[in-house]
């Protein structure tokens, strides 16, 4: 079943000259993880602020084709053209780029509320969801921390905390570990595995750690000026090598290795992982 259905989609910011997205078109099917890859400036962010209709309403410019929301509650759809941006988020969750810029209350749990509150639910609802968010998130015990004092890994995970709580069906995910160490990267991915797996959420994920999205990712996007240049399942990608390294797009030692020893004939497999290039190697 798909989820969010995008047609035919560009969209030149206000005074810009140039096209941040021409001609996009693609699928995003329940439960799935869709990784998109492409260089900085090559329109990712843009293409995640239309999924929940920031970009045209509260980001105004020339916009044309469709971006069309299927809740999968009801199997009701909505045109994002169409539908005010509180409604779309609560099917769309989207976390941005920067987390920092979404927190802006006093405490965590002040910051997970926020968003429930304007959902008009009730006391009852709200404590729940957010005793739910706190937990999944792995944020117990810092309710009462002010969020600018959090690690940025805590922070990272407050700010997809805040989105989870709304119960969003697509959770949408902008370089969520672009600010952390590898401590943090590994908390914030983790947190994502487990949404996946123990709530079938579908996920569209940013991200630039390249190996992460090829292990994971069900699908993969990749973009550049604008477009979209490559999709397919992480295996058809990888096999683009040329491609990715004229982008810039880095492929993880791994791949990078296996490639070369497969060119040379001496393997058949690409390896994502350092285990995976391993047994490869062994089993010459
Ligand atoms: N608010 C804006 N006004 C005008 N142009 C913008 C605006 N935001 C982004 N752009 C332009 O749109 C293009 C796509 O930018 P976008 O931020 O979507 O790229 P990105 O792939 O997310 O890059 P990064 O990897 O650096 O985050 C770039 O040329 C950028 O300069
Ligand atoms: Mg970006």
């Amino acid at each position: 079943m798909k989820v969010i259905t995008v047609e035919d989609l560009s969209f030149r910011y206000r005074r810009a000259v140039n096209y941040s997205l021409r001609d996009v078109s693609f699928e995003v099917k329940k439960g799935e993880l869709l990784g998109i890859l492409g260089p900085s400036g090559s329109g990712k962010s843009t293409l995640c602020l239309t999924f929940n209709g920031i970009i045209p309403h509260s980001i105004k410019g020339d916009f044309s084709g469709d971006v069309i929301v299927r809740d999968p509650k009801t199997g009701e759809e909505y045109n994002t053209k169409e539908t005010p941006v509180a409604k779309l988020s609560t099917i769309v969750g989207l976390v941005l780029q920067n987390p920092e810029s979404q927190l802006f209350n006093m405490t965590v749990e002040d910051e997970i509320a926020f968003g429930l509150e304007n959902l008009g639910l009730d006391r009852n609802e709200i404590m729940r969801r957010i005793m739910w968010a706190l937990e999944v998130s792995g944020l117990e015990g810092l309710e009462k921390e002010f969020p600018p004092n959090l690690s940025g890994g805590q922070k990272q995970r407050l700010a997809i905390a805040a989105i989870l709580a709304m119960k969003p069906e697509v959770l949408v995910l902008d370089e969520p570990t672009s600010q952390l160490d590898p401590v943090g990267r590994e908390e914030v991915l983790g947190l994502i595995s487990l949404l996946r797996k123990e709530h079938g959420i579908t996920v569209i994920l940013v991200e630039h750690h390249t190996g992460y999205i090829l292990r994971f990712a069900d699908r993969v996007i990749v973009m550049d000026g604008g477009r979209i240049i490559l999709e397919g399942k992480p295996g058809e990608i990888v096999e683009e090598v040329e491609v990715l390294r004229r982008l810039g797009v880095k492929l993880p030692p791994s791949l990078e290795i296996s490639h070369e020893l497969k060119r040379r004939g001496l393997i058949k497999r690409l390896a994502f992982t350092e285990e995976d290039l391993l047994s490869e190697i062994k089993s010459l």
